[in-house]
């Protein structure tokens, strides 16, 4: 990766107020960004055959589950990420040992049947249903027969919630996220999956903690903890867009849950579902 500028947190110019989630989250010092936290990544990559496979992350975000993909013994490791400045973290935070590209999803410029695994958590959730499409096409395209795809996303719950119930978590969450939040049902999920060629043959899902103390700890640490409650108390544009976020996630808790999700390309089994701690 040689056309990136100095790594900043993305966004660095623009108002709290107006900063997408992730980016806010990012800005506040916090490095996981998904919504099973960390416990949830290890668990999912924990399931994957990653020794000697060719990997691909797609929106690597700060690169900490790139270091987790490393550490498994992979063949090789490329993320692709369409933010420039996330890229440059992602690929400081790699060195010699990965590379990662700035692009799209949905058109990683990567050879046709070129890796075994391919990886992607809170990405999807930010996309329509027809752009999620596009992005599972492309994986099709770019995993070798038989291949992987895990994602780590979010889940609208119960299965049979109400459209308008649904409807109104979906409105909330952009509302206060700042960025398009599409979470779908697990059947959707699902069916989504295979309407695009795979396979599901794992689902796990986790309550959705992003911002609970102790989810923050256990993701963070206590000194990322730490540096984290400093920025909030310092920051008062930052706390607020926070606070909002927060309330958000606690008003449609009932409603949203993580979701891990490892479909296969051409393989034949009944998906399990389990519950993890
Ligand atoms: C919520 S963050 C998650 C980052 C990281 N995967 C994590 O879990 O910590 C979403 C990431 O997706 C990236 N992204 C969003 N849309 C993308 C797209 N169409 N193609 C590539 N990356 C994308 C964003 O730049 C950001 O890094």
């Amino acid at each position: 990766m040689s056309d990136h500028a100095a790594a900043q947190v993305p966004l660095a110019g623009r108002r709290a107020e107006d900063l997408p989630a992730h980016w806010l989250l990012a800005r506040l010092g916090k490095k996981v960004l998904r919504p099973g936290g960390k416990q949830l990544t290890t668990r999912l990559v924990g399931m994957l055959p990653l020794r000697d496979a060719d990997v691909v992350e797609l929106a690597p975000g700060l690169g900490l589950t790139a270091k987790l993909l490393l550490e498994a013994g992979p063949a090789s490791y490329i993320g692709v990420e369409n933010d420039a400045d996330a890229a440059a973290l992602a690929a400081a935070s790699l060195g010699a040992r990965g590379e990662v590209t700035i692009g799209e999803a949905k058109s990683t410029g990567l050879a046709d049947a070129s890796c075994d695994v391919v990886l992607t958590e809170a990405m999807l959730t930010m996309h329509t249903n027809a752009q999620k499409g596009e992005i599972l096409d492309e994986v099709a395209r770019i995993l070798r027969p038989g291949g992987c795809y895990a994602v780590h996303e979010l889940a609208l719950v119960p299965d049979d919630i109400p459209i308008e119930t649904a409807e109104d978590v979906r409105l909330s969450l952009v509302r206060s996220q700042k960025v398009n939040t599409r979470p779908q049902t697990t059947p959707e999920w699902i069916a989504l999956f295979a309407a695009h060629g795979f396979e599901v043959e794992h689902v796990v899902h986790a309550p959705m903690r992003l911002l609970h103390f102790r989810r923050l700890l256990a993701d963070e640490g206590l000194r990322g903890t730490l540096h984290i409650a400093g920025t909030y108390l310092r920051d008062a544009d930052v706390r607020r867009r926070v606070n909002t976020m927060r309330a958000a996630f606690r008003r449609n808790e009932k409603h949203i849950a993580a979701i891990a999700i490892i479909a296969r390309r051409a393989a034949a089994s009944t998906p399990d579902t389990e519950e993890a701690p």
